[in-house]
Formats: structure tokens, sequence, C-alpha cells
């Protein structure tokens, strides 16, 4: 199985084998190829992450049965000349890196938030729940700092309830946010934005010059905030799904 790699993880989650088609461009041999190797290794779904500017693949996955699942967006801002001045404008609120066993409950609750704008949620051949559970893991594996290496809870004063969560991660040469969300409740209010600069604060101190964050074409609200925090549309590409009858 030269170009298919099977997701330990996703596999385990959902409780059937899942794969990722490793290329970002396919012909029909390859699709074919996918199609008997996913057969004769029992694998029920296969995910693609293809090249939109290559109409040929597009169309070919399409022929064979794939499905666009998302549109994936990367953004990227450059933290040179970034200074953190929106901390004075929000009152209301404080932010800390501190995990409490009361912000437990809180926490998964915002990542149930998460899962409704993800594919898993969208897919109708996902068992019921599974983007819930998926994100629920994802937050834990942050906090437990497998997938993430800092964590920021946005509380409100009055209450010190966890209202907000960003999770990131220092690579060598960018930092990366994984989880970014702000409570139904707390939406509107800035909060997004009070979150995001702090996280760009962080970055700065740890000398790393510039952020990545990938969001789904489907979520306008999360575009617009990473516009008006200066991030660039960096790449785009389709997600697609295959399901193996
Ligand atoms: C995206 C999200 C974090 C924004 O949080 P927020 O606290 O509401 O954001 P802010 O109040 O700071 O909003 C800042 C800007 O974001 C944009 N924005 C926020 N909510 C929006 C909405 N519902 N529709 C359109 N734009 C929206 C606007 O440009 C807004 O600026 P404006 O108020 O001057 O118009 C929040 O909607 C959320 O948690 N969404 C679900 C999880 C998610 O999608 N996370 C991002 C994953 S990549």
């Amino acid at each position: 199985m030269t170009e298919i790699q099977v997701l330990d993880f996703d596999t385990q989650l959902f409780g059937f084998k899942v794969g990722k088609f490793m290329d970002s461009r396919i012909s029909s041999e390859k699709a074919a190829e996918i199609i008997r190797e996913c057969k004769s290794n029992n694998i029920k779904c296969i995910y693609a992450d293809l090249d939109i500017n290559d109409f040929v693949s597009l169309g070919t996955a399409v022929k064979y049965g794939f499905v666009i699942s998302d549109i994936r967006v990367i953004f990227e801002k450059d933290l040179t000349n970034f200074e953190n001045n929106y901390e004075k404008k929000l009152r209301d609120y404080g932010i800390d890196d501190i995990v409490k066993d009361e912000d437990l409950p809180y926490l998964e609750l915002l990542s149930k938030e998460l899962s409704l704008t993800s594919r898993f949620e969208f897919d109708n051949n996902f068992p019921k729940g599974s983007a819930e559970r998926l994100y629920k893991l994802w937050m834990v594996n942050s906090i437990n700092k497998r997938v993430a290496d800092k964590i920021f809870i946005a509380r409100e004063i009055k209450s010190q309830n966890a209202v907000g969560v960003i999770t990131c991660k220092k690579n060598s040469d960018y930092g990366e946010i994984i989880l970014f969300v702000v409570s139904k409740e707390h939406k509107g209010k800035g909060l997004g934005s009070f979150i995001l600069n702090h996280t760009f604060h962080f970055f700065k101190e740890n000398s790393i010059k510039k952020v990545r964050v990938v969001t789904q074409a489907r979520n306008i609200p999360a575009q617009r905030l990473y516009q008006k925090n200066g991030f660039l549309t960096c790449a785009t590409s389709v997600l697609f799904h295959l399901w193996i009858k």
C-alpha cells in the first residue's frame, strides 16, 4: 500500500479502518488501484487532500466516487510587527494557561461546539456523534500535551468559568493553532480577537515569527475573524472522502 497510509487514531475512534491517500494528485489508474487496495485490506473510508488547481485530479476523484467533504483554507500571519494592545479593551474577561479540574466540563462543552463545522459532522456516513467524540479527544490530547504544547483559557472574570480556549504548538519555523473556540453565549464580544492576540504575544515572546491555522471554507465566522486579525490565506485544497462499498 505505497500511497495509502492507514490512520490509527481515526480507525480506533470510528471503529472501522480509515486511510489517507498521500498524494495531492490522482489519476484513473491510481483511483482504481486505491479501490482495489482498500477492498483487499478492509479499509472502509479514504481521505484525499487534492490540489484545488488540478482540474483533472478533481474530476477523476468525483468519477471514482470520491465526495467533497471540505475545502481546507490555511491562513498565515506574520508576527514581525505585532504589538499586543488588545487586552486593555476587554474588562470582563481574563486569560491564563492553567487547566483546573472545574474547567473540564466547560472544555468538554467547548469541544462539542468545535465539532459543528467539522467534515465528520457533515458526512453522514460517519456514525452519529463521531465529530463530537473526535474533538473531545483532541481537547483531552491538547490538555495532556500530546497534540499541543500550550493551552490558554479565557475566563469570565465574575464567574471564573472557562468561556473560550485555544491550544497551540510551536513548530521549528512557525506557530500553529490547533483548537480554538469561544462559547456560544460569549460570541461576538471580541473574545475571539482577545484570545488570538494573547496567543500572538506568546508566540512572539518565544521568537516565533509566523502563525498558521487551518479552517474550513464553510466556517465564515472563523475566516472573518482571522482576516480581521491580519491573517492572509496561504493555501487551499479540496478534501474528499471515498467510502468503499
Ligand atoms: C470563530 C469564533 C472563535 C469567533 O469568536 P468571537 O468571540 O465571536 O469573535 P469576535 O467577537 O472576536 O469577532 C471578531 C470578528 O470575527 C468575525 N465574526 C465573528 N463571529 C462572526 C459571525 N457569526 N459571522 C461573521 N463573522 C463573524 C467578524 O469579522 C468579527 O468582527 P466584527 O465583530 O467587527 O464584525 C467563534 O465563532 C467560534 O468559537 N466558532 C466555533 C468554533 C470555530 O469555528 N473555531 C475556529 C476553528 S478554525
